[in-house]
């Protein structure tokens, strides 16, 4: 049976929340919007790719070092890195349906259906001649140059739009593109306006005595700030990386796709600082290595690819997205920017401090470049989840859903199922979950078939499931069901533990980078 694609996201949804991975926020209350919980499995699942992100950035790194900065931080602090001035969404409403879209993505998403086109027209062609040379149709095919000139005007004029704050100018290009709302289906715009993204509070006891400050948009900025403090005290070297994970918050407005556009969420960023003019090799590697990283997953190479910034944000001078397929299309995972010196020669000025580097070879001291790699957590929960996620046919008729987590990602390792609830049966499962306990998360079942834990347990994601039955007391062996070929093996009790070392655990993913 196969889904259609629009049901394949729903079911992903329903799922979280059926097996305790995600659920909205605030249910009860109607939930809140953009928001979201994450239930015993899904807290599982997000601790261990945190935990996989910290000891491959971290632990594996001689040269970074983590640390754990606060979410409040000095008001100053959002003012010199430009996000009170420059952190600002595009929005554009709609007269007739009230509905409110991001401008930029409304023209991202046009020129997206024109790539599709081209797309559609090589497939075609590609079916029609032998020897089919793609780059070459490409570039003589007439349809497909008259496409491609489309895309290269409107991402000029945006490019041009964008760099000079001409938000008319991106409003005629919408009008320009007939680009429709996909709710009312008209073209009856506003203009279009910024939005700050920041959420504001106050802190103080006394209302007088307050002073505004934000909730963190980003994390890197308490890796800035602390820049000097982790250079002095850890006698770092440049080049040198300090990586932090946390909350972030943003006040999306045009915010959709289930986690994938949270309005808090949590990043993990690695901030490395290099010598000035040497960030283009550094900011190459870190691509590459970030793309590994990826790929080590082993969610399929296909599902990855990168995206070069257009408009480059204020304080980069390259940047790109490795995107992920999710179930609706390309998007981006996670962003890799050399930020230059922006960030810390802000910080010099507004906090009156020297941020900088000595460098005993020069003999001189500079403020360090900076490239950084800044992943969202929530973002890759769902590009795993929805690579996993898998409903199967089977040879009875049955379908069965099945979550191919990898295996040291998992939030239940193994499972431990009793045959029958007597005959000692229960005891002799948990005598094995205490010898297991200590290394591997570990679950026991006892509640109905064991097909139907199998298919309990395939749903969780549970890499592994032992059933331990009436031989096993007597030749102290179990079996060992295979979650992904659903192959089962008997193996003797005291193998156990060998047996999952290398199965389960981050070894088998870190030897891979
Ligand atoms: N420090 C750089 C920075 O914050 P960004 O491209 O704005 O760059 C980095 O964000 C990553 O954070 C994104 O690639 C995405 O994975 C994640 N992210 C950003 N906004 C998000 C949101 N509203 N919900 C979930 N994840 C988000």
């Amino acid at each position: 049976m196969s889904v259609k694609p629009e049901d394949f996201f729903k079911n992903i949804i329903s799922h979280c929340k059926e097996y305790g991975y995600i659920f909205q926020s605030s249910e009860i209350y109607d939930g809140l919007s953009a928001v979201y919980d994450y239930g015993q499995n899904g807290a599982e699942l997000k601790k261990n790719i945190r935990e996989y992100w910290w000891k491959a950035m971290v632990q594996m790194h001689e040269n970074i070092v983590g640390i754990d900065a606060s979410i409040f931080m000095h008001p100053t602090t959002w003012k010199a890195s430009g996000h009170v001035d420059a952190f600002n969404d595009p929005l554009i409403d709609n007269k007739d349906s009230k509905k409110r879209y991001r401008a930029d993505v409304l023209i991202e998403e046009h020129v997206a259906k024109i790539e599709d086109k081209i797309n559609k027209e090589v497939e075609k062609a590609a079916k029609r001649f032998e020897n089919f040379d793609a780059t070459m149709f490409k570039s003589t095919n007439a349809r497909v140059l008259e496409y491609q000139k489309k895309i290269d005007e409107i991402n000029s004029r945006f490019k041009n739009a964008l760099n000079d704050n001409n938000l008319a100018e991106v409003k005629q290009i919408i009008i320009d593109c007939e680009i429709v709302c996909p709710i009312s289906g008209s073209r009856n715009w506003t203009d279009v306006r910024q939005f700050n993204l920041m959420f504001s509070t106050s802190m103080g006891s006394v209302s007088e005595e307050a002073s505004t400050i934000y909730l963190r948009p980003e994390t890197a900025q308490g890796i800035f700030v602390n820049y000097l403090n982790v250079q002095k005290t850890g006698r770092m070297k440049l080049p040198f990386g300090i990586a932090q994970t946390g909350k972030a918050f943003r006040n999306e407005i045009v915010a959709r796709q289930f986690i994938f556009r949270m309005r808090e969420f949590e990043q993990m960023e690695m901030q490395f600082f290099v010598k000035p003019g040497t960030e283009m090799q550094y900011y190459e590697e870190w691509k590459n290595k970030r793309l590994a990283w990826h790929l080590s997953l082993g969610l399929g190479k296909e599902n990855y690819k990168f995206h070069d910034h257009i408009k480059l944000a204020h304080y980069a001078n390259a940047a790109c997205d490795i995107e992920f397929q999710f179930p609706f299309g390309f998007k981006e995972l996670e962003g890799i920017h050399s930020r230059t010196d922006f960030d810390l020669k802000q910080h010099e000025q507004y906090s009156g401090k020297k941020l900088q580097y000595f460098d005993v070879e020069e003999n001189k001291s500079y403020v360090p470049y900076v490239v950084e790699t800044s992943v969202g957590l929530d973002r890759l929960f769902l590009s795993i989840l929805s690579a996993a996620y898998k409903e199967e046919p089977l040879e009875n008729g049955e379908t069965r859903t099945v979550l191919n987590l990898p295996p040291a990602l998992a939030p239940i390792k193994i499972a431990v199922f009793p045959l029958v609830k007597k005959d000692g049966l229960p005891e002799l499962a948990e005598s094995i979950i205490n010898d297991l306990k200590f290394d591997y998360a570990v679950a026991y079942d006892e509640k109905d078939t064991v097909g139907k834990r199998y298919r309990r347990h395939d749903a969780i994601g549970t890499p592994y499931c032992i059933t331990v039955d009436h031989q096993s007391k007597e030749d102290k062996t179990v079996t060992v069901r295979h979650r992904d070929t659903m192959q089962q093996e008997r193996l003797p009790i005291t193998e156990l533990n060998k047996f999952f070392e290398n199965k389960v655990s981050f070894k088998s993913l870190l030897k891979q980078l």
